[in-house]
């Protein structure tokens, strides 16, 4: 089947290059011509593991390939995918869905044959139908359909999510949706992966309430792990014994600095909104996305106590391990180390910061930090070492050398990534998140 994919930034390209792994043939499109010139010769916009060798394969097996022109593109297509950007909208938090709505009339405006058109942004409930209004408007003459299939794909792992996933969800309204939609996921069903076929407006909400959940376990157990600190309690332990309930599941009940990210941080947003505008409120997303604003900084005065307090901090040197909002990936967006900075530069510290690689990006964001080439070059003179980001590369820190080089041995460990007794035994003041 040929696929097109309008967007070729994360969820286009990951999801282009797997529908092509599996034997479609996918077109990505994108306005942006230096993008397309360089994704032709290989170079990938976005650091994530394992892409770059996905496009080039299917690249050279011409299942994949990236253009500019969209009438071209979009030509014999039987499923047309949009995957643009839907950002925060300045000043409300609503979804800006002036990329998605534009697209949708390109190709109501180009079409030449039958096809479904496919939103896999993440778009608020109701832009399914908004979509349909637009391309009926542009009078074309071929039959369509508009569908929904939201992604669950997660940065640093996408390319396994999308080839093992948990569920596909489809919200179609007619047959021609739900008949084509079978066909391209059909590798995936046969792999035994449910598809889930539920009405558009449906799959547009699950999207979002998913997000919502999980945001709403992770500042559950920071919440926790804020309570284990002043009642004497391990929240690791607490996460275990909690999650071992299979109503209750183990995963995303790691304490930490907070979620960020380009997604949990923009979707839950948008559905307050959502909520606002249908006056049904969601209490407990609001409480999830103020706790969580708060917690970041909340994490930078961690810091400063492992200082000695404000006062004493002032002056001192952190070195900070990591910037990226999570592992295996270059996404500062809206990244704790962000505010984490921001919090000890108010206080007067001086930051020195490695991340493997979100450092570029990380630059102008944060352009008080010192970026330095590794991570024992931030550490040297440090007063402290905060680790912010779990990458692997930090889980196993030359603990002496550590202790040489820093002007004091003190490790904040804000992803709980070390043993508490072996750092310490090294002979380091060493806190971490929810572990009195
Ligand atoms: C998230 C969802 O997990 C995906 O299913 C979804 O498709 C995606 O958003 C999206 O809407 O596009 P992602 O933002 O890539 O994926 O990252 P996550 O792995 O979910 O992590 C989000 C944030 O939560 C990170 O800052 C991470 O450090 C934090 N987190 C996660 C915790 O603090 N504790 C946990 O236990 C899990």
């Amino acid at each position: 089947m040929k696929i097109a994919m309008v967007g070729s930034g994360y969820v286009g390209l990951v999801s282009g290059a797997c529908f092509a792994d599996f034997g479609h043939d996918v077109v990505c499109i994108d306005k942006d011509e230096s993008k397309i010139a360089r994704l032709k010769d290989g170079v990938m916009p976005i650091y994530e593991p394992g892409l770059d060798s996905l496009v080039a394969s299917n690249v050279n097996a011409r299942r994949l390939s990236f253009t500019t022109d969209l009438a071209e593109a979009i030509e014999g297509a039987q499923a047309i995918f949009i995957a643009v950007g839907t950002p925060s909208r300045r000043g409300d938090g609503h979804a800006d869905l002036t990329f998605v709505y534009e697209v949708a009339r390109e190709v109501g405006e180009k079409l030449a044959n039958d096809a479904v058109i496919v939103t896999k942004s993440t778009v608020p409930v109701g832009t399914g139908d908004e979509v349909e209004r637009i391309i009926k408007d542009t009078g074309t003459a071929h039959n369509f359909a508009v569908v929904s299939n939201p992604e669950f794909l997660r940065e640093g792992a996408a390319i396994g999510d999308f080839k093992h996933p948990d569920r596909i969800v489809i919200g179609a309204e007619d047959d021609l949706g739900r008949d084509i939609m079978r066909e391209v996921y059909r590798p995936l069903f046969l792999n035994e992966s449910p598809i889930l076929f539920v009405g558009r407006r449906t799959s547009e909400l699950i999207k979002y309430a998913a997000n919502a959940f999980l945001a709403t376990k992770i500042t559950f157990i920071n919440e926790m792990a804020d309570l284990c600190e002043k009642v004497g309690a391990d929240v690791q332990d607490v996460a275990r014994g909690i999650g071992m309930d299979n109503r209750i599941g183990s995963k995303f009940l790691h304490a930490g600095p907070g979620y960020g990210g380009s997604c949990f941080p923009k979707d839950t947003l948008a559905l307050l909104k959502t909520a606002e505008d249908y006056d049904s409120p969601t209490r407990i997303v609001e409480a999830v996305v103020k706790t969580n604003e708060s917690r970041k900084r909340a994490m930078g005065r961690k810091v400063l106590e492992a200082l000695g307090g404000a006062e004493a901090a002032r002056g001192k040197k952190v070195a900070m391990l990591g910037l990226t909002f999570k592992p295996n990936t270059d996404d500062m967006r809206d990244s704790p180390a962000i505010a984490i900075a921001q919090t000890l530069g108010d206080a007067g510290v001086k930051v020195a910061a490695f991340d493997p690689e979100g450092m570029d990006i990380a630059k102008p964001l944060m352009p008080d930090v010192s970026m330095c080439e590794q991570p024992y070059e931030a550490i040297e003179g440090a007063d402290a070492v905060a680790i912010v980001t779990e990458w692997d590369a930090f889980r196993a820190l030359d603990l002496n050398r550590v202790k040489e080089l820093a002007n004091a041995p003190v490790l904040v460990d804000l992803r709980n990534i070390y043993n508490p007794d072996d750092v310490r035994a090294a002979g380091f003041e060493y806190s971490s998140v929810g572990r009195s």
